[in-house]
């Protein structure tokens, strides 16, 4: 894009970033931060590019998942293997299941940043800013605590590059060999989607076991003993984003050097504002969050200044309505990509249009209404003739009780028991297990369906 610098976001209003009381030690931290390394590379992006544009053409379904916040006090070896172990399961179920490949993205690796709907909260009488993420204050109820610290941003990125270097080595050592399929298996022996689970694993190393005997060598089966795993986060806090903003010296082009993908939020999408305009002149694949507030006029604009080239894969719109909202509202933004001959990926995010507050007092979702809202967007999908390109979760491999429902029957009593998110709710385990096959479900019968029509 010609004339595009990485600073042009700062003449741009700006909504949801924190103002730093003491400019010369933010001045520091971006000067410091400029000069590391950057955590991702250009041409892992184009990789990601190019596999994003076979989801939007339906020869492969995107899985993108992970925390809500990523959090200090919550980085640990086991909790990042947990996570990819359910994200490996899930696209397991889903290649195995529904025969399709699957395009695997954390939100993991920089998701530190959050958009928040109010800029105070009240507790017992007291008012303080809010909590907007480990990368700017801390979650503690405390004036001191809730005051935007620069030198956050130097911990978030030594957190994710060793979180990255983590994923990196899990999704290339060996850990990820498919006929390794048994022992993805997490400690919940009595739950019906292990089981589930289970099963499958025996038919694909009955699979395995026949693909060997028949000769296949194993040089050949390279493929099956290592993923493609690739990082995402919101890009919200530009002084970050811009830090590691560099030129690829293949093309010339920027890259965000944060993560491989990353995506404007549903309140940051302002067609004139300062995120819109950092992502436009980037050349990392881009999500555009979605929601009832979106207006064709908006999305118009945004579909020309974050894809101008028009490249598939470039632009993924991450739906999230609610439940009982699709119908309202996915129509009108398809029929706006028809009209104006966009190449877009469609996601859907059960997640975000689901949230509310419990009897119990806390955060959740109900694992129901995740579910209708996935299958509300394949149904839109399949009368407009459209692609349901693959879902956005938020959730996490650790046994939490945060979403109410599921197999395990997570009670409204019962989310306090392991409730630790330190933002919204995540699907634990054994709930995003159990979606997987209902997604398998959905995926198969459309195509059923397809071949059938065809036939
Ligand atoms: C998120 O993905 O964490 C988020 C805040 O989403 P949205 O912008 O869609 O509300
Ligand atoms: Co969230």
């Amino acid at each position: 894009m010609t004339g595009w610098t990485k600073s042009d976001w700062r003449k741009k209003p700006r909504v949801q970033m924190p103002d730093y009381p003491d400019q010369a030690a933010l001045e520091a931290v971006e000067a410091k931060l400029s000069k590391y390394p950057p955590l991702v590379f250009a041409g892992e992006a184009r990789r990601l590019k190019d596999a994003l544009g076979k989801a939007g053409r339906g020869e492969a379904f995107v899985l993108q998942g992970g925390d809500c916040a990523e959090a200090f006090d919550q980085f640990s070896a086991d909790a990042i293997r947990d996570t990819f172990k359910v994200m490996l399961q899930m696209a397991m179920v889903l290649t195995f299941g529904a025969k399709v490949p699957v395009v695997k993205i954390g939100r993991m690796a920089g998701q530190f940043a959050k958009p928040r709907s109010a800029p105070t909260e009240s507790v017992d009488g007291v008012e303080l800013p809010s909590y907007r993420g480990d990368i700017i204050n801390d979650l503690d109820f405390t004036s001191e605590s809730r005051i935007p610290n620069p030198d956050k941003m130097l911990q978030a990125y030594m957190q994710s590059a060793a979180t990255l270097n983590l994923l990196r080595a899990f999704s290339t050592g060996g850990y990820a060999d498919v006929n390794e399929v048994h022992r993805w298996i997490l400690g919940y022996t009595e739950a019906e989607e292990a089981e589930r689970f289970r099963d499958m694993a025996n038919r694909i190393t009955d699979t395995l076991d026949f693909i060997r005997a028949a000769g296949v060598s194993s040089d050949r089966q390279h493929a099956l003993r290592q993923v493609d795993f690739y990082t995402s986060h919101e890009a919200l806090l530009l002084e970050y984003e811009e830090a590691f903003c560099r030129v690829d010296s293949t093309t010339g082009q920027h890259l965000a050097g944060s993560g491989h993908m990353i995506w404007i939020g549903d309140r940051t999408r302002q067609p004139d504002g300062a995120h819109v305009e950092f992502c436009s002149g980037v050349q990392n694949p881009i999500g555009l969050k979605c929601g009832p507030t979106m207006t064709a006029e908006d999305l118009k604009v945004l579909l020309k200044k974050l894809n101008p080239k028009n490249e598939m894969g470039r632009l993924t719109l991450i739906a999230r309505f609610g439940a009982g909202k699709v119908a309202e509202h996915l129509p009108r933004l398809i029929d706006t990509v028809r009209r104006e001959g966009a190449n877009v990926v469609w996601v859907c995010d059960p997640m975000h249009g689901n949230t509310i507050k419990s009897d119990s007092g806390y955060k959740t979702r109900p694992f129901d209404a995740v579910l209708q809202e996935v299958q509300e967007f394949f149904r839109v999908h399949k009368a407009e003739g459209t692609v349901p390109g693959g879902v956005h979760f938020e959730m996490t491999g650790l046994d939490v009780t945060e979403c109410v429902g599921g197999l395990q029957e997570v009670t409204d009593e019962g989310l306090k028991d392991r409730y630790h998110t330190a933002c919204d709710p995540r699907l634990n385990a054994s709930q995003s297990l159990e979606l997987a096959f209902l997604i398998a479900e959905e995926l198969t019968s459309m195509r059923q369906e397809a071949l059938a029509e065809a036939g």
